[in-house]
């Protein structure tokens, strides 16, 4: 008989950590994996920001901080907001959690009961189903098509409004496609939230990768979305601090107590010295974002390029973030049936680790990040090319 609850029986596991972790053991064997699993940033934190924090430690900032974030911080994001996206904040409307996964984790426990209908768009973060499905709540699928690159409309949505509706997830730009929904789009959906009194959850953390075009986040759309709108972002992408674990929202103040008395009752604060770093990332120099950013975009399109040119492989030309999900229906077929066994074989045979679509909702597309060298992503194409001639024989 199993102890398990049925909670923990009905919790899948994270593809996207599995991948990463069986090619990184495959790599301490000595094999040359080459890996596009992981979501996270390939460069180190920048300097100034290591620095605020050592010399947080130094001065002994080694102790509890208030369990909602430090009140410096807290003024940091506030200013952020303010400055970034033109969005007046108190601090009493601001959460910092383990990770911007753990501030999501602890928004859907404190606004989701038993039977609460989320719209998620497909593809989805893998995490928003699982998140809700431990809160009681019931994920509604809406699809965001590929051939409209992977965007969201507003009509798809309303189209699965229900009396149970809670709230809309709205993730631009996208893990795992890298879409990012046009202003005028985005208008209409917080225009149709703010008629059915929804929610939104806008996860914002690629904020900063976007290619081409700015960022609007959908609370500026007028102070209704913004009363509906729970922004959540964090420091793992922007400023390459992926191991930092630090996150945050901003949003009602009723929300974001009660998510602070789960924290309290849970986790409590964030790491005490990680905080001080996070100040220095919002306060000081943004040109390491920038940085950033442009080799993204750099990588961005030579993936897009070489991903085209592989026969049997479709890809779109994403706006944002540091993914692809090309389509690979043409690659499957036979014993390799769908992308959980490409990424199988892809992994064991062609040494290139991928995250197969089925994690996002997407079964015919697998996932590549671009977070890694220019170097590894040519040679991981040239490998995906030659597996992909031996499966469709060409
Ligand atoms: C869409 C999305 N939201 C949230 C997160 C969580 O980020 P954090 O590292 O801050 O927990 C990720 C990380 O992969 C993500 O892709």
């Amino acid at each position: 008989m199993s102890f398990l609850s049925d909670r923990a029986r009905n919790t899948a596991p994270s593809p996207t950590l599995g991948i990463t972790a069986r090619a990184n053991a495959m790599k301490a064997q000595g094999i040359d994996v080459v890996g596009f699993a992981a979501g996270e940033p390939d460069f180190d934190t920048p300097d100034h920001i290591k620095a605020a924090a050592i010399e947080a430690l130094q001065k002994g900032q080694t102790k509890y901080t208030p369990s909602s974030g430090t009140p410096a911080l807290k003024d940091a994001i506030c200013r952020k907001l303010q400055r970034e996206n033109g969005l007046a904040y108190e601090p009493k409307q601001i959460i910092v959690s383990v990770g911007a996964k753990h501030s999501i984790y602890n928004l859907f426990q404190a606004v989701i009961n038993p039977g609460d209908e989320v719209i998620i768009p497909v593809p989805y973060w893998v995490s928003y189903p699982e998140q809700v499905k431990l809160a009681g709540g019931v994920p509604v699928f809406v699809d965001a098509p590929e051939e409209d690159g992977f965007r969201v409309t507003a009509a798809a949505i309303e189209a699965a409004v229900s009396p149970r509706t809670r709230l809309l997830v709205v993730n631009s730009p996208s893990n795992p496609s890298g879409a990012v929904i046009a202003d005028e789009e985005l208008e209409k959906i917080a225009a149709l939230a703010v008629r059915h009194n929804l929610l939104v959850l806008s996860d914002e953390i690629y904020e900063h990768l976007t290619y081409g075009r700015d960022h609007r986040t959908i609370a500026s759309f007028g102070p209704e979305i913004q009363r509906l709108t729970l922004v959540v972002n964090g420091f793992s992408k922007a400023y390459s601090m992926t191991g930092w674990r630090l996150g945050w929202l901003a949003g009602d103040p009723e929300i974001v107590a009660a998510m602070g008395r789960i924290q309290d009752q849970s986790t409590s604060n964030p790491t005490s010295f990680a905080q001080a770093g996070a100040v220095a990332a919002l306060d000081g120099p943004q040109d390491c974002v920038e940085m950033m950013r442009r080799e993204f975009e750099k990588r961005r399109n030579v993936i897009v390029q070489r991903l085209c040119a592989i026969p049997g492989v479709s890809c779109e030309h994403p706006e944002g973030a540091f993914y692809v999900l090309p389509n690979v229906s043409r690659l499957l077929g036979g014993a390799v049936a769908d992308s959980d066994v490409l990424a199988e074989v892809l992994l064991n045979e062609a040494h290139i680790a991928v995250v197969p679509g089925s994690g996002f909702g997407v079964p015919t597309n697998i996932r590549l990040s671009y977070a890694t060298s220019m170097a590894n992503i040519e040679k991981g194409l040239e490998r995906l090319a030659t597996a992909a001639s031996k499966l469709t024989g060409k």
